[in-house]
């Protein structure tokens, strides 16, 4: 089997958010490597039930092997969290327990070179995360080789907060002149000759910001947060908790605004809840995880 690389990040703090308990319905949007759907079943046993959505086919074929022992109890669903509560309807579920979301991308899907998420891996400038992952079909290639500089401009310096955007755009329209940019380390390059070779020096990768720009539109990473916590909100039980795990601070400042509906939701972390130390050695993902939970009304 092929086995998952992702290690979960602030499990317990999760399970011990959402009181996880024996019974129930639970849902994991974003079941990646599993972990956080095994330990919902594990708590939720003897009968609780846990729908994981992913829109990546082979984080479900994964998960499908290695949660096998739970039988009927892990309902994989491929399907876009944006649309969580029409997908649980169509199951005939209409009111849940539980809902997590631990946003972004596994370890799987980085180091899955097919998907382009790298910019160290040799891959396609794809970056969608599965065949749901948006409508359109975008990918990163037709954002870098058809869209305005201007337009490309704004998509890095807001989803990226890069503050060499024009440079990297004026790049990027330069060595598309000659040929289209298909491959993540041919954007990779252009990107780390376009910026002062200090940023070299720094603490990330100069690609680090544009490849997460890129990522984040072209899954809608954004509009679909919004949508998925109003589908939460519509689908938990009354006093049923949402969970968010969000990586960096436009999701999180998404997630902060939508939980401030005091009609809507009671926030349970008045400031987010982040990794502990000790995990942070173990994990250097958790550093940047930023973790909130509410409470339907
Ligand atoms: C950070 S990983 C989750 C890791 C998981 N909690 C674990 O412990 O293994 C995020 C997962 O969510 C999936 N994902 C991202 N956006 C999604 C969306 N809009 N709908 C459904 N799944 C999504 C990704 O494909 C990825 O597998």
């Amino acid at each position: 089997m092929n086995q998952t690389v992702h290690i979960p990040v602030m499990l317990e703090e999760t399970m011990l958010g959402l009181e996880v308990r024996p019974g129930g319905v639970w849902v994991d949007g974003t079941l990646g490597g599993g972990s956080h759907t095994r330990a919902l079943l594990e708590r939720s046993a003897p009968d609780g039930i846990v729908y994981s959505f992913d829109v990546d086919p082979k984080a479900l074929e994964r998960a499908k092997e290695s949660l096998a022992s739970f039988g009927d109890r892990f309902q994989p669903v491929e399907a876009n969290f944006r649309h969580l509560d029409d997908r649980l309807a169509e199951r005939g579920v209409m009111s849940v327990d539980g809902i997590l979301l631990d946003l972004g991308v596994s370890s799987d899907e980085i180091a899955d070179s097919s998907k382009g998420l790298s910019f160290m891996t040799e891959g396609p400038l794809d970056m969608r995360l599965g065949p749901k992952a948006n409508e359109d079909g975008l990918t990163a290639a037709d954002i870098v080789n058809t869209w305005k500089p201007n337009e490309i401009e704004q998509l890095i310096r807001e989803f990226g907060e890069e503050k060499f955007a024009k440079r990297i755009v004026d790049a990027i329209v330069t060595a598309r002149k000659s040929s289209r940019i298909t491959r993540t380390t041919e954007l990779a390059g252009i990107i780390k000759q376009a910026v002062p070779s200090s940023y070299e020096r720094g603490r990330i990768h100069p690609a680090t910001r544009t490849f997460q720009a890129l990522r984040i539109a072209v899954n809608d990473e954004m509009e679909t947060l919004k949508e998925a916590i109003d589908g939460a909100h519509r689908i938990l039980a009354p006093g049923a908790r949402l969970a968010v795990i969000a990586f960096h601070s436009l999701e999180d400042r998404i997630v902060k605004v939508a939980f401030k509906d005091k009609e809507r939701w009671e926030p349970l972390t008045k400031r987010p809840q982040e990794a502990t130390e000790q995990e942070i050695t173990k994990n250097s993902r958790s550093r940047s995880a930023k973790l909130r939970i509410a409470k339907k009304k």
